[in-house]
């Protein structure tokens, strides 16, 4: 199988290329990505040298450049995507651009080669806070920040072309994803690599926010099994193993670095912040799918990778482009709203 994927530099994008190069051995990987901020070839310099694995540098709202990277195609996994809540609060531009304009783009080019199957690498967050009980693929959309209102929005394009124009398409919505090669500005990674540090973590609000946690090679078998069984035209949701706020999920981790209490840094909450995601994942479940790994376990690995790559992760906190979000972040925090 030829198969394309978009951000493939990404966290849960190379995560996913690994994954399908070691189950798959009749794949080959054409992998379209930008290099944006959040992009490392790092993330897969074991596999960069395969003959089975190529790196294209390219923009998915480019015409030209994504016609290039179909042909041939049998398949496409789409992720790239901007995807910080965070950032999309200052600044919803590129959002709406690479989500919305990007996936159009990729749409068109996947109908014009007749690809046979393309997969819209989506999140809860479109289906806004829920209060109580399970998200169903079949709820309402109800998007709250800029980044969950451009996917949810990208989701509708799908659904459009399968109906409109008979595109095997599928949508799958995952939870909050961890593990390796995640860039440091989501919660996880900062967390760990600041306690590396010795320097506290800012907990946003009261920290009773709920997230559901999905190991990524958990994710990334999830995503496998869709592109070979999903049926088009559906939606699968991919939750995680443990359901937490991020109080416990701090005291989880803390416990787990052997740090000591106080490494917390309370701040003002994110505007329009999520209280709670909780997915009810029976359709994934009845495709087959199983996940791989508990949670304790995936955490440890997860610690374990980010003290043994300091290599991969100190440059990017050095980085001006990193340092300059947050003094911009913290800026828009204190004044309790988004600054532009
Ligand atoms: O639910 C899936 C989504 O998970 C993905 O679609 C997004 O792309 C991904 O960024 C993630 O969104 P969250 O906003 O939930 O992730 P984040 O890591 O930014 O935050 C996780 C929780 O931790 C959230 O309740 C906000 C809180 N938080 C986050 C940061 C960065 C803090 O308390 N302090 C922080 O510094």
């Amino acid at each position: 199988m030829r198969l394309l994927v978009t951000g493939g530099l990404g966290f849960i994008g190379s995560n996913f290329i690994r994954h399908m190069l070691a189950a798959d051995r009749g794949v080959r990987i054409l992998n379209l990505d930008l290099r944006t901020y959040a992009g490392n070839p790092a993330s897969l310099a074991d596999v960069a040298r395969g003959p089975r694995y190529r790196w294209v540098k390219g923009d998915i709202a480019d015409p030209a450049a994504v016609d290039r990277c179909m042909k041939g195609a049998d398949a496409v996994v789409h992720f790239a995507a901007e995807t910080h809540v965070d950032r999309s609060i200052l600044d919803a531009s590129a959002f709406l651009r690479t989500n919305v304009v990007g996936t159009q783009v990729l749409l068109d080019a996947a109908l014009r080669h007749k690809v046979g199957r393309f997969v819209h690498v989506s999140t809860d967050e479109v289906y806004g806070s829920v209060a109580r009980g399970l998200s169903r693929e079949g709820d309402r959309l109800e998007p709250n920040s800029p980044y969950a209102a451009s996917k949810a929005a990208s989701d509708l394009l799908v659904r459009s072309y399968v109906v409109t124009h008979g595109l095997p398409a599928v949508v799958t919505r995952a939870s909050n994803n961890f593990g390796p090669c995640q860039y440091p500005e989501k919660a996880l990674p900062l967390m760990i690599t600041n306690w590396i540090d010795r320097e506290p973590f800012p907990l946003y609000g009261d920290g009773r926010n709920v997230r559901d946690w999905l190991f990524v090679l958990d994710h990334a078998r999830a995503l496998a099994l869709v592109l070979r069984r999903g049926r088009t035209g559906e939606i699968y949701n991919i939750g995680g193993t443990h359901s937490c706020d991020n109080r416990e999920l701090v005291e989880r981790v803390r416990v787990l670095m052997g740090v000591a209490p106080g490494l917390v840094r309370r701040v003002p909450d994110r505007p329009g912040h999520d209280r709670r995601y909780a997915l009810d994942c029976s359709k994934l479940k009845a495709l087959g799918f199983q996940h791989a790994f508990g949670f304790t376990q995936a955490l440890q690995l997860t610690v374990d990778w980010y003290r043994g790559h300091e290599a991969w992760w100190r440059p990017l906190k050095k980085k001006g482009g990193f340092r300059s979000y947050y003094s911009r972040q913290y800026a828009a925090l204190r004044k309790g709203r988004a600054s532009r």
